[in-house]
């Protein structure tokens, strides 16, 4: 993949996606949640000052984190929204999935729309999702599970330049290089299960818990902070509504490069998932 729009930028809280848009860098997943509950934990997120909010159209939530969103009483404009598209056989199906999508979730635009996964029909796809950004129905668009061969491969075909990458990442599997190398070509890269899911013992981490008390922070913060300083966005997911709160307070403390050395011996290099392993 060669560097296309030059280095990606950064705010204080965002990343500057290649258009220009804004995508604040601690972000809330909704792997999981359904129904009542997930409007509601998408309305707490923002209104306790969470503006990233993070959907495909495979987990069927798209309804109650359109709900949440109203509920939450924040605006519209203040939230950055991302959904992702399936492979549902072609161009205009795919037209027809980005409408439903945004019906479902009570908007007339997505900030980010990610195609899921290098599906077999992904130019079709991403062709649709390509018109979707000329007629604003998408501020961005981009990828998620394409890993440096795929997206290089990718990149050279399509018209518009995957503007973020949406990969498994965490402190067991930090994707150095790849980060490192999305970022020299102005692609913004986003980590999903930040926190290794939940089963993988990352916000009970000894190392982590220790660093991050030197900052007053927790081992899950600890781990968030790492990501977004090797220039991921995140999107932890929680149903409790105390670590809302404490999965967004990641950026108001910096880890010393010694602290981010210590930490990159967590590194293992592998997926937790076995779904997943063929997109690392
Ligand atoms: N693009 C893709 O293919 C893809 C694939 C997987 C996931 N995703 C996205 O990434 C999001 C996050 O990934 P994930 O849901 O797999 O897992 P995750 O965010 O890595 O971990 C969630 C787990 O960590 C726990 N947790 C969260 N905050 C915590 C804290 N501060 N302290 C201690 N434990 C904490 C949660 O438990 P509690 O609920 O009890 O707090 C839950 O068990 C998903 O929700 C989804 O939006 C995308």
């Amino acid at each position: 993949m060669e560097a296309d729009v030059g280095q990606l930028a950064y705010t204080e809280d965002c990343a500057v996606l290649g258009n220009g848009t804004l995508m604040p860098l601690a972000g809330f997943g909704t792997w999981e949640l359904r129904g009542g509950a997930c409007s509601d934990l998408v309305s707490l997120a923002l209104r306790l000052g969470g503006r990233h909010i993070d959907t495909p159209r495979m987990y069927g939530n798209e309804e109650a984190v359109g709900l949440g969103i109203r509920k939450s009483g924040v605006p519209r404009e203040k939230i950055f929204l991302t959904t992702k598209l399936m492979d549902s056989g072609g161009f205009r199906n795919s037209l027809r999935d980005i409408g439903d999508s945004l019906r479902k979730l009570g908007t007339d635009y997505v900030d980010l729309l990610l195609l899921h996964e290098p599906y077999g029909g992904k130019y079709e796809i991403y062709r649709a999702m390509e018109q979707a950004l000329e007629d604003g129905r998408a501020r961005a668009i981009g990828v998620s599970n394409f890993n440096l061969q795929a997206l290089g491969e990718f990149s050279s075909r399509v018209r518009v330049m995957p503007m973020a990458d949406q990969v498994e990442a965490h402190v067991l599997l930090q994707r150095e290089e790849f980060a490192r190398r999305l970022i020299s070509a102005g692609i913004a890269p986003v980590a999903w299960s930040p926190l290794g899911g939940g089963g993988a013992g990352i916000p009970s981490n000894p190392l982590l818990a220790e660093i991050g008390r030197a900052h007053g922070k927790s081992a899950a913060q600890t781990a968030l902070r790492f990501l977004t300083e090797e220039g991921f966005a995140v999107i932890p997911r929680t149903s409790d509504p105390g670590r809302i709160k404490e999965n967004h307070e990641i950026l108001d403390f910096t880890l010393g490069s010694e602290e981010m050395e210590r930490i990159r011996e967590l590194d293992c290099g592998r997926s937790l998932f076995g779904w997943a392993e063929a997109y690392v």
